[in-house]
């Protein structure tokens, strides 16, 4: 069984499928850079302790992010799974845990790394969109990737439309691949 801390910023949805549809692993902890994310309900939900450092009044976004990757290599869990968390992972963080952080990423990678990739992939008329799951390094969504799932692109498809469809893909793909990992 490895353990796995998931990092978040918002919504959480993937959160909720992983905590869901964990089988091989266990979700020992949920980091969260903004106070307000609504994902940290699902943390409350299911009993697993979380963490939130976000930028207040007595530190910055760069002082809390310090303190949070200080935190998680302390609890040093097996695996790092990024869920929608909009913040870069310090470069010595991840040379420190090589193989172990993952991401999920709403595009088929090489293909539109960053942000907007539902429109830009819709701009580019691309055929088929999906999501990636990654391992992290130093670049932007450049990691080794583990496994993908794809969808159709359809001519008459709006970002909202499409990103719902992959969003679908995301939640079948991210707990099957840290499944697969921890098994
Ligand atoms: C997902 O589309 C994920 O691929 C991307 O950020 C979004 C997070 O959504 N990295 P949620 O917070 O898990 O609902």
């Amino acid at each position: 069984m490895k353990t796995v801390a998931v990092l978040i910023s918002g919504r959480g949805s993937n959160l909720l499928n992983l905590l869901e549809c964990a089988r091989n692993y266990k979700i020992i902890a949920v980091y969260s850079n903004k106070a307000e994310a609504l994902g940290l309900q699902y943390a409350e939900r299911f009993q697993i302790p979380y963490f939130i450092f976000a930028k207040n009044t007595e530190y910055s976004a760069l002082e809390q992010k310090t303190k949070l990757f200080e935190h998680l290599a302390n609890l040093n869990p097996d695996l790092i799974a990024l869920a929608g968390f909009m913040s870069i992972v310090p470069t010595d963080f991840i040379q420190k845990f090589p193989s172990r952080i993952i991401n999920i990423h709403p595009a088929l990678l090489p293909k539109f790394p960053g942000l907007n990739t539902h429109q830009r992939a819709i701009d580019a008329k691309e055929k088929e969109h999906g999501c990636t799951v990654h391992y992290v390094d130093e670049g932007i969504d450049t990691g080794e990737i583990i496994a993908q799932a794809s969808c159709p692109l359809l001519p008459e498809d709006t970002e909202d439309a499409l990103a719902s469809r992959v969003l679908k893909l995301e939640h079948q793909l991210y707990p099957e691949v840290l499944n697969n990992l921890s098994a």
